[in-house]
């Protein structure tokens, strides 16, 4: 089985408890079951140079280099999150361009191409995830690095005449066509990313997302990112029953809960959102004193300006809504802005009547999903969704709304919190069935298996080879489930057959 490298900004090391949000959420179980390298940011700041720390645990090695200050204020606050971040979200408005940090933001990820190129194997894959290391791969092959590489967005993907706007988009996005396999979160993404790859990269679209250009070929997808639903929906209802979710059922005394949950981002559209409530409020008077909004939102990347100003904002909107609308012995809002435990947050969910997960732009949202497991399937809460969050295309049963449109959002959370509970189970029942046979292990699998497809040294049946007796009478898949030529090569001493320049990229060694 080829080795899986995985790269990410972040990197959940075990010693230091990282935390790697999302991409950790969707990563872990395929790396718990295939081992492998995790390779990034050991999340600490250093003096630079080329030192790595290399922890183990449960099969997996992790591979960590620690930026300089510099680096960490230009490559991750001020081009990640200043720049790709907004734009990447359809948020240009937002943007702050430097060329200093640009170079930085490149200056970095060659850095780091050329720390792993130092810890590769012939016959590793390479995975890299998102916005942060877009140039990684172009790096990578300037180096010589021949092995497959994969890239998954974890974001979303603007239109090519927003992306315009940063200087530098036109060759990041040539940079990426260094990959063999570009995934996205949705149809839309991918559409996006197709379309800038024509106009900026010279590629020429052909069936099968299959983009070309001199003499290159690269191969698109959509891979939604999945939750491991059973799992999330056991952990809410151990929750439910506990000592904090009864602290908080108890101080509802009767009212419904309206529950959101997100790290306080730009992009998640809290303002939209206390906009809606304060129009549920004064449209629909029969809520006061009968339901409240929860809203944890936790404090991030406060060395982004735009993030600071938004707290700001927030804090403001929060307490006028309040003093406006509030009774001596009732609060329409409480808000939260400190990060709270993931197990608390699943039995809070189970509490909660309505789920709000209204966000401008969002590449996913687990959060969406992560609502609908956790519900008691008997008495099921109401998930207000925005139209613009990648999951909006695969929970039909949640309530859609734009959330730009307050009198939308107000209408949707007055039909959420009355709506009969025959309907509630109907749409969670639909929604679901649409993640409860998926998960983040089967989401990696198929990239890892596209991936293994899409790189030129393979080609796969995707059964078990059986043909009669001999070295090829039973081979067992690997961890992506596949056979593939390399393994039946091993099998039969043949490799040196797959060594002509369609099957094996130049400088793979096959032994
Ligand atoms: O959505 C992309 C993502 O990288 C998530 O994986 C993660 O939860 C989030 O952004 C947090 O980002 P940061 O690493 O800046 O805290």
């Amino acid at each position: 089985m080829n080795r899986l490298v995985v790269v990410s900004n972040r990197v959940p090391l075990p010693s230091a408890g990282n935390h790697a949000g999302g991409l950790a959420v969707a990563l872990d179980g395929l790396m718990e079951k295939r081992g492998g390298l995790w390779f990034g940011w050991s999340g600490a700041i250093g003096t630079g140079g080329n030192n790595v720390s290399v922890e183990q645990a449960d099969g997996i090695d992790y591979a960590t280099i620690d930026l300089t200050q510099d680096e960490h204020d230009r490559y991750y606050n001020n081009f990640s999150n200043g720049v790709l971040w907004p734009l990447l979200h359809t948020m240009p408005e937002l943007m702050h361009f430097d060329r200093r940090d640009a170079k930085a933001y490149r200056d970095v990820n060659a850095r780091m191409a050329a720390t792993l190129q130092s810890l590769l194997r012939p016959t590793d894959l390479v995975w890299i995830h998102d916005f942060h290391l877009m140039p990684l791969a172009a790096c990578l092959r300037a180096r010589g690095v021949t092995n497959p590489i994969g890239f998954f967005l974890h974001v979303p993907f603007a239109s090519a005449d927003v992306l315009a706007a940063a200087p530098e988009m036109g060759s990041l996005v040539r940079d990426l066509l260094a990959a063999d396999l570009i995934g996205f979160q949705t149809e839309n993404d991918l559409a996006n990313f197709a379309a800038a790859a024509e106009l900026f990269g010279d590629a020429m679209r052909g069936p099968g997302n299959l983009l070309t250009m001199a003499g290159r070929k690269v191969r698109l997808g959509v891979f939604p990112v999945e939750i491991e639903p059973h799992g999330f929906a056991d952990l809410a209802d151990k929750m439910a029953a506990g000592p904090e979710a009864s602290r908080l059922r108890a101080s509802l005394t009767g009212q419904h809960l309206i529950f959101g949950v997100e790290r306080l981002d730009p992009t998640k559209g809290l303002l939209q959102r206390l906009a809606g409530l304060r129009l549920l409020l004064e449209k629909h008077p029969q809520w006061h004193r009968r339901a409240t909004l929860l809203q944890i939102a936790a404090v991030s990347r406060k060395e982004v300006s735009s993030y600071r100003a938004l707290r700001t904002a927030l804090d403001r909107d929060a307490g006028c809504l309040n003093a406006d609308l509030a009774e001596p012995d009732w609060l329409p809002l409480r808000l939260v802005s400190r990060a709270v435990d993931r197990t608390l947050v699943a039995g809070y969910m189970r509490v909660a009547r309505v789920g709000l997960v209204t966000p401008l732009r969002d590449g996913m949202n687990l959060v969406a999903k992560e609502f609908v497991a956790a519900q008691n399937p008997a008495d099921p809460g109401v998930l207000v969704l925005s139209r613009f969050a990648g999951a909006a295309q695969q929970l039909d049963g949640a309530l859609r709304i734009n959330p730009h449109d307050a009198d939308a959002m107000a209408d949707a959370m007055d039909r959420a919190l009355a709506m009969p509970l025959a309907e509630r189970r109907e749409r969670w029942q639909s929604m679901w069935a649409a993640i409860s046979d998926r998960s983040p292990l089967a989401w990696g699998r198929g990239f890892v298996a596209a991936l293994l497809r899409a790189s030129s040294i393979v080609a796969v049946p995707d059964r078990p080879l059986r043909t009669g007796t001999g070295p090829l009478a039973l081979m067992e898949p690997d961890e992506a489930g596949l056979v593939t030529d390399l393994m039946v090569a091993e099998r039969t001493g043949e490799r040196e057959k797959l060594r002509g320049p369609k099957l094996v990229p130049e400088g793979v060694q096959l032994n």
